[in-house]
Parts: C-alpha cells; structure tokens; sequence
C-alpha cells in the first residue's frame, strides 16, 4: 500500500507510543519487519519545541524508511507550523494525533478530546493540509472510534477528514471513554473502511500472526498497527509478515539472536538519550523482554537498581547467556486475553 506517494514495503506497523518508540526501537521493528513506523507524538507547542526531549523525539538521524512524524495539539496554526518544523527536520509524513486518552493530551483538547470537538479537528486538519501539501507531504490521522459508546463519530469524522484531504487514516477500536479498558472492536475500523477510499489502518488488542490476519480479513483493512505487543517483541513484525504470506508460523527467535538485538537495542538507545538517563529509560525496554522469561522477575528487579549502563549492559548480556544454557529459543509468549467471543466473531470471517 502507499501513503500519498511512498509504496510501503509491508502491512504491519509500529504504532506511535510516546516514551516508547523513539529511533532506536523504531530502527530495531523496521529491521526486524516492520513496515513503517510513527514517531512519538511531538507537541505543537513552539515553546516547548527546544526542550532535550523534544529534541530527542524528533531525532531521525541513520533511521530507515519512511520518516513520518506524530504531531498533537488544538491550535490549527501552531499545527501547521510543527508540521513544517519536522518536515524542515526531515518528516516525510505528518500524522495528527487524534486517539490518545491521556490527561495531559485532552485537558488541553487535543488527542481524542478533538474527536468531541468536530469544528476544531476539521480546521487543525484544514490547517495541516494546507502546510504539508505544497511540499509534497502527505497528511494522516488517527483516531479511535468515537468519543464514547453514545458518541462513536468515527465514520462520519473519517469521511470529513478524507475530504480535507488526509491520505490515509487509522482507528483504535476502543472510545476514549474506554482508555485501554475492555476489548478493542473492529466493527468500526470495518465501517470506516467501507466509508472511505483512503487507506485505513487497523489498531487495537491486535497481539499475533493469527490475530492480525483475522483482523485484516473481518475488517478489509489496508494495514495493521501494533503497540503493546511490540514491547519486548520487536520481532513480532516478521512473524506476522510471514504468517500472513504463508499461513506457517515461524519459530520463536533463538535466545541468543534476541540478546544481540536486546544488546544493540541498548547501544542504540544510551547513544540517543547519554547514559544517565538512558540506563533509566532502558528499564522499562528490559523488562518486557524479560517478562514471563524463567527468572526474569528476579532479574529485572535485580537490574533496576543499577545505575550504571555498563552494569546494565553487563546483566543483560549475563541473564541471556544464562538463559541459553536453558533453552535455545525464546518460549512462546503469553497473549492478551481475547474473550471467546470476540475470538467467535473474528473467526466467522477468516
Ligand atoms: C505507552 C503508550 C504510549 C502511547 N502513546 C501514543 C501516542 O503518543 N500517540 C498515539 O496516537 N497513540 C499512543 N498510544 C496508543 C497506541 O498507539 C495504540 O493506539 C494503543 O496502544 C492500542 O494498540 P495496541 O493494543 O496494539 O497497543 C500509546 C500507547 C501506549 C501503550
């Protein structure tokens, strides 16, 4: 599928999780499948556009494959202009954020907040447009499914936004009244999907090779977006690429592919962020690869009371060579729990 002009090389996306996927853990998805990746959502605010984090967020250097940017914000003008900003920084897509729960993002009406504010999202996306085409940038958005189960506006949004000239646009099947409470549904992305000709992307609760192609199949969705699965399990991207191909499931990655990656990963990220908040940020990285591993509870608690990244680099590379004395691939991991029902539902299209 292409977004605007750029042809993907595959269905299966990183999604933007702030704190999360900054260049290194984008880098490792795109190298272990991913097709694209969306940065973290960079605040629209021109006065906090300076601030290290900021910086840091919008680093790009050496990352490959599309560059797309998430940006957040109410005020349309302060849009276009970080719009501008990153493409000057090198963003080839500009995505707008209109699907985070998080207080901070609605208080001030942004993120899903908009979605209850249909005038306001239709002028920042006017806005954005309007800064991104003459150069050539293509305009996304994404969403969840309404503001509330009263209020699930998606697909009448969905259609005002691809007239305003959005290419391409991804739902998260839950409302924002819902946070990430209760079961992701797809109806909606399907609903959207019918309603538009866009591309549109699929998000949500989507945790397995098997789960992304029921979800493709039940909804005709263009591509599928993963976050939380992604944690820990960067290589889930190619599992999913291949089963959708084949219809065969790849073996879990061998321990010790996961601990150079795990290795890399680090290198990566205290190159990004220095030491002393790299060693901090790493953490939590650390700990979702070593969930559910024998030992890793014991291990994780053990490692984060260390300060020091060659101390954590060490531990790491310790606890795997340990663990490959044990196993030689990695165990099958524990999924989110998908009710019966929705599992019913999914399969009667598949
Ligand atoms: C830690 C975290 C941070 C997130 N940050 C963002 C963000 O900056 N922008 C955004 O649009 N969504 C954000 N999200 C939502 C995800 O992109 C995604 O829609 C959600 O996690 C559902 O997908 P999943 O079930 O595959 O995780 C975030 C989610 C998590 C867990």
């Amino acid at each position: 599928m292409n977004i605007g002009p750029h042809l993907l090389p595959n269905l299966f996306f990183v999604a933007p999780m702030a704190g999360v996927t900054d260049r290194p853990f984008r880098q490792l998805c795109k190298r272990l499948g991913a097709g694209y990746a969306v940065s973290e959502m960079l605040t629209s605010r021109p006065d906090l556009q300076s601030s290290l984090k900021t910086r840091c967020r919008a680093n790009h250097e050496g990352e490959p494959g599309l560059i797309a940017v998430q940006i957040a914000g109410t005020v349309p003008q302060d849009m276009a202009d970080a719009a501008r900003y990153n493409i000057d920084r090198g963003a080839q897509v500009v995505d707008i954020n209109m699907g985070c729960p998080a207080k901070k993002v609605c208080s001030k009406w942004a993120g899903s907040a908009l979605m209850q504010n249909e005038a306001l999202a239709l002028d920042i996306v006017t806005a954005v447009v309007q800064a991104c085409a003459p150069l050539g940038v293509p305009v996304t958005l994404k969403m969840r499914s309404g503001w509330c189960q009263a209020h699930q506006n998606a697909v009448p949004l969905a259609r005002l936004f691809e007239a305003a000239g959005v290419q391409m646009l991804t739902i998260h099947g839950r409302t924002r009244e819902q946070g990430y409470r209760g079961q992701a549904e797809y109806g909606t992305v399907a609903a959207v999907k019918a309603a538009v000709r866009v591309p549109v992307v699929a998000n949500g609760d989507i945790d397995s090779p098997q789960k992304a192609r029921a979800v493709l199949r039940a909804t005709g969705a263009d591509a599928v977006m993963i976050g939380r699965a992604a944690q820990g399990r960067p290589w889930v991207f190619r599992q999913m690429a291949h089963f959708v191909a084949t219809g065969e499931m790849l073996a879990p990655p061998r321990v010790a592919e996961v601990k150079q990656l795990l290795l890399t990963h680090l290198q990566d990220h205290y190159a990004l962020h220095g030491d002393n908040a790299g060693v901090r940020s790493a953490r939590k990285h650390i700990g979702w690869y070593v969930k559910n591993l024998p030992g890793g509870e014991v291990f994780r608690a053990r490692m984060n009371a260390l300060q020091n990244s060659h101390l954590q680099f060490q531990a790491v590379a310790d606890f795997f060579d340990e663990l490959n004395h044990r196993m030689d691939r990695m165990p099958e991991p524990v999924l989110f729990d998908t009710p019966q029902k929705q599992q019913n539902e999914l399969e009667t299209h598949t």
